[in-house]
């Protein structure tokens, strides 16, 4: 199967020195990927910038803004059989853009944001081939907070993490996460290192994929 993963955060330009952006050390999707190849797959990797060494074998395609994450995935998804959007896209991202650098004053300052594009929901509304996965970072109500994302984003999966527990999520090197199924159905993998929760997602998503291509023939 040919695996389609995004990875790490996105930067939002504020002005040319500047960027709105986040903690995503990008590990997890790239376990993804790795765990991919390991299975046999191929992987297309679109990454924003992180400071990890991308598995020997994928296809890398580096960007920074949320806008060129959006074009690379629309342009590679019709091509793959699971995109998994692990990505952890800015929500918002400054109405203009300074075209020089603002210049400090002694008064209070404030950004006007606008939302940015939701790639998930978009791809979600195509005409699609592949199955979608997506990831939901949550503080809190966890699994109600991914259960409604799933809703609403019509994704085929979701993976839910807790991120307000250090030693999860974001920058750390291990994971806990729950898979949700749109009928309810509900698959834990308990607390590992990425690399050992990716290739415990990779085998889920496959077997899903293939779930769907045996109920469409
Ligand atoms: O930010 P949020 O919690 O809504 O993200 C949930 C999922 O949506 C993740 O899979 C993320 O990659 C995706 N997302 C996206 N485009 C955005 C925001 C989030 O594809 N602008």
């Amino acid at each position: 199967m040919r695996f389609l993963i995004t990875a790490g955060p996105t930067r939002e330009p504020i002005d040319p020195v500047r960027y709105l952006s986040n903690r995503s050390s990008g590990k997890m999707g790239y376990a993804i990927a790795e765990a991919a190849l390991d299975a046999g797959h191929d992987a297309v990797l679109i990454s924003g910038p992180v400071d990890i060494d991308s598995p020997h074998g994928t296809k890398l395609i580096c960007v920074s803004t949320s806008d060129e994450m959006f074009e690379a995935v629309h342009r590679y998804a019709r091509f793959c059989d699971v995109v998994v959007m692990c990505a952890a896209v800015v929500d918002y991202k400054p109405a203009e853009v300074s075209p020089n650098k603002i210049k400090k004053r002694d008064q209070r300052f404030s950004l006007e944001l606008i939302p940015t594009r939701d790639i998930l929901a978009s791809l979600a509304k195509q005409d699609r081939q592949f199955l979608l996965v997506g990831f939901a970072a949550e503080t809190e109500d966890v699994e109600d907070n991914a259960r409604k994302k799933l809703r609403d984003k019509s994704c085929d999966l979701i993976v839910a993490n807790n991120v307000s527990d250090a030693r999860s999520g974001m920058e750390s090197d291990e994971n806990e996460v729950t898979v949700l199924f749109p009928s309810g159905e509900k698959k834990e993998i308990l607390r590992a290192p990425k690399k050992i929760i990716a290739r415990e997602l990779v085998k889920i998503f496959s077997n899903t994929r293939e779930k769907c291509l045996t109920k469409k023939v």
